[in-house]
């Protein structure tokens, strides 16, 4: 199995060196606008002994700051320190870029993520993502995957969302609500728009700077890192049979049927995802549940909804409105352990943490062009069979992430001829696929070509069923509710 994988990074690593240098002039001189509209800070230079080694123990929010820092002033060419805006309080919520391009985006390479401690009691995922730097940053010189990983990627890591929460959060607490929501007492896992049910909870400033955050640079796979149990939950979190009820005791009513699974269109990609964070997991995949009584998961997989079904998250929206697969990581059956604890947990997650992000790295991408080679911003790309619209970007780009067979591709654009191409997708590395889009224009003096309505600009949603869908349950919702 390992030797395998071996063999196949190194295969993709051939191809992408192929790649890099036929695209090259391509990618030369261009720069990313979403950076230049995310600023940056160049770390200043702290008390050196911060970065050198870090600690497992448990960083408050200026210990965080003063690493992230460290790390960026000891590490200029490997990563970028921006924050996406302030909690309720004040508190930056930063990111750190780890790439061998760390303040551009690589054209026809993937943009990755992690988000930690959107819940603010939960605060293992946000000292692993530390761990996660750190590893990055001093394994890249010595280690061929990891270099390679970052030479192809960027990864964005967000070590807190909640940081106001985490103030309140106490260590050893582990099944307390104490510290969960924001400082208004939102809980941001249910403040995002919602694709199955319109979400009235008053967006929070965290929920804003995210939103924003995506919105800005196209993401291709994301994990939320949470605790509370030992699984990996994928989408759909929402159903359209999920919550219609006006009573708190009607809904658990409700709820206890509902425990149906939620399928998306990607489900067998979804599934997949899980299960690489999941194998390659100390024990998540054993399925063994957190203490007795409570839920045990096949394989250490599950559909959100089949667990439990919750409108606004997160999850459910960076795949519906930004074609970016994000699946839920709960790591931790304790949701805020003693530090003693930490080291375990990174050696559990690290290889996960990893190999589930070079999944991005699967699949079919590439640009979509018009007759001159120029790219097609914002071009619908479907594959058929899946209802569900992704869209290129500012360069054209695209990625698609897929299990091996044979698909047709689907790519639209305003002003455009509509487009099918058949492409096949194999285990040993990504799919190249070039789409040329020809302008609609007027054939033997008729009328102009339409290709149809628009595709919808999100937010709202999607096309397809699904906003067909959305229409009549909310309707339906709105009616029940008066
Ligand atoms: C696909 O398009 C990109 C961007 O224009 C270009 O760099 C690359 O060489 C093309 N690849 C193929 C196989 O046509
Ligand atoms: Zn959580």
């Amino acid at each position: 199995m390992d030797r395998y994988k071996k063999v196949k990074i190194y295969k993709t690593f051939l191809f992408l060196t192929i790649l890099g240098t036929t695209s090259g002039q391509f990618a030369k001189g261009a720069s990313f606008p979403t950076d230049d509209d995310v600023p940056m800070v160049t770390g200043e230079v702290e008390r050196r002994e911060d970065d050198q080694e870090l600690q497992f123990k448990y960083h408050d929010h200026e210990e965080i700051t003063r690493y992230l820092r460290a790390v960026s002033a000891r590490y200029p060419a490997l990563t970028a320190l921006y924050s996406i805006g302030k909690s309720v309080q004040g508190r930056d919520l930063w990111v750190m870029v780890v790439s061998a391009s760390p303040y551009e985006h690589m054209i026809g390479k993937p943009d990755v993520k992690y988000v930690a401690n959107i819940h603010g009691n939960e605060a293992v995922g946000r000292e692993l993502l530390l761990h996660l730097i750190q590893y990055l940053v001093t394994s890249y010189d010595t280690d061929s995957y990891i270099k390679w990983l970052l030479d192809n990627t960027r990864i964005h890591l967000m070590p807190s969302m909640n940081p106001d929460g985490f103030l309140i959060s106490r260590e050893g607490q582990c099944d307390t609500i104490h510290g969960r929501h924001n400082a208004r007492r939102y809980d941001l896992n249910r403040n995002f728009p919602d694709f199955f049910k319109a979400n009235t909870k008053q967006p929070q400033p965290e929920t804003d700077a995210v939103k924003e955050w995506i919105s800005k640079i196209q993401f291709v796979v994301s994990g939320s890192l949470h605790g509370g149990a030992l699984v990996a939950s994928y989408p759909f979190d929402n159903t359209p049979s999920a919550r219609i009820c006006r009573s708190s005791v009607l809904c658990s009513v409700f709820q206890s049927y509902a425990h149906t699974p939620s399928i998306a269109p990607d489900d067998d990609v979804f599934r997949h995802l899980a299960l690489v964070y999941s194998n390659n997991h100390a024990k998540m995949s054993r399925g063994v549940s957190c203490k007795s009584g409570s839920q045990r998961f096949d394989n250490g997989i599950t559909n959100g909804a089949a667990w439990y079904p919750l409108t606004g998250g997160m999850q459910d929206y960076n795949y519906l409105w930004h074609g970016c697969m994000e699946i839920t990581l709960e790591i931790s059956c304790c949701k805020y352990p003693p530090a003693h604890e930490l080291p375990k947990y990174w050696q559990d997650n690290k290889q996960s943490l990893i190999k589930y992000l070079a999944e991005a790295h699967r699949g079919a991408h590439g640009f979509v062009m018009d007759e001159n080679g120029n790219p097609v911003e914002r071009a619908s790309v479907r594959v058929k069979g899946r209802d569900v619209t992704y869209h290129t970007t500012k360069y054209g780009e695209f990625w698609r992430i897929l299990l091996p067979g044979t698909y047709r591709l689907e790519v639209s654009g305003e002003g455009y001829l509509p487009q099918e191409v058949e492409f096949f997708v194999i285990d040993s590395h990504p799919t190249l696929l070039n789409v040329t889009l020809h302008s609609a224009k007027r054939i033997d003096g008729g009328p102009y070509y339409r290709p149809g309505p628009p595709p919808p600009r999100p937010p709202p949603a999607p096309a397809g069923i699904f906003s067909t869908i959305t229409k009549s349950i909310n309707s339906f919702v709105t009616n029940l509710l008066g």
